[in-house]
């Protein structure tokens, strides 16, 4: 492990012998809640090995030091929100419409990075947690989490993306059916529901997810940046546009090294070994 670069709310550590980061939020005594200046400091984090070809995945997780009980994050930090009974005069308005936007954009930062982010879950995600996890690209899950968007019980809802990309996942009725009702689901339930891309024993979770993060740190990296950007943004649009993200990605991706050496390396029956150029 390297020295870790400073931040207030998370920690971000590199696996040298994965290519991978591990950025972990280090709030324990709050399940590791999140206030704007988390989120801010995770897109901050990314932003940091954005660049940095040693970086080849992103593994996003709750602190492994938990005090309390096991979280990925328990959602938005309701212990900060002092404001409540604040009257809603234009200003207050303002004020909040401006934090929703921060936060929207915080969300969207996250899930622009253009690497492999692979959500680790063990325990609660919920809420804002489970918006988080809406912005990675690989679901990794203990058998012991819990998912779920609570917020309807506090009076409030999943603003942060929830209601737009969870329906992006599942149908509309299982959708209503979490944020009308605010329960919990176990992770065995979320599988089922196709929203796990891998279920793991508890005691099996921290190995599996090195082994992954190492996978995806080792793989052909302009290749996962391209089918990131076919699957997120071709998706959104009608299937002829969408087959053109494929076109002129193939096309960039046969430039690279990695491209070359995959081919290469089956021709000449040996593994491949990837540089991520
Ligand atoms: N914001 C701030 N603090 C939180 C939190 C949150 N979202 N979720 C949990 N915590 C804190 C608790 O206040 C508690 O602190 P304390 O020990 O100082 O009292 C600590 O984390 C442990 O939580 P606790 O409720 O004692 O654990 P539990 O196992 O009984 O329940 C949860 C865990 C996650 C089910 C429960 O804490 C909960 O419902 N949290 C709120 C989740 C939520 O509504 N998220 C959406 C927010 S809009």
């Amino acid at each position: 492990m390297s020295e870790p670069i400073k931040f207030e709310h998370v920690k971000i550590e590199k696996v040298e012998e994965g290519n991978y980061a591990v950025l972990s939020i280090i709030r324990p005594d709050k399940l590791n809640a999140l206030q704007n200046k988390t989120l801010y400091e995770i897109a901050k984090a990314l932003e940091s090995v954005e660049v940095d070809t040693s970086v080849r995945c992103v593994v996003l997780r709750g602190t492994k030091d938990f005090t309390k009980k096991r979280a990925f994050s328990a959602g938005a930090d309701l212990s900060s929100r002092g404001d409540r009974g604040i009257p809603l005069d234009m200003d207050n308005i303002r004020h909040r419409g401006h934090a929703m936007f921060l936060r929207h954009k915080y969300y969207d930062l996250i899930e622009e990075f253009p690497k492999p982010l692979i959500a680790a879950v063990d325990g609660y995600a919920l809420g804002g947690g489970l918006e988080l996890v809406l912005v990675c690209d690989i679901v990794i899950a203990s058998k012991r989490s819990q998912f779920g968007f609570p917020e309807i019980k506090r009076g409030i809802f999943p603003g942060n993306g929830g209601t737009q990309r969870m329906i992006r996942h599942l149908g509309k009725m299982r959708v209503n059916r979490m944020v009308y009702f605010g329960e919990h689901f176990t992770a065995q339930q979320m599988d089922e529901w196709g929203f796990i891309s891998f279920l793991v024993d508890d005691d099996q979770f921290e190995d599996f997810v090195h082994e992954k993060a190492s996978w995806l740190g080792n793989a052909a990296t302009n290749a996962l940046y391209v089918i990131k950007k076919c699957i997120q943004y071709g998706t959104q649009v009608p299937l002829n546009v969408g087959l053109q993200f494929e076109h002129w990605g193939y096309a960039l991706n046969t430039t690279s090294k990695d491209a070359f050496e995959g081919v290469r390396a089956f021709n000449e029956k040996r593994p491949p070994k990837f540089e991520g150029k």
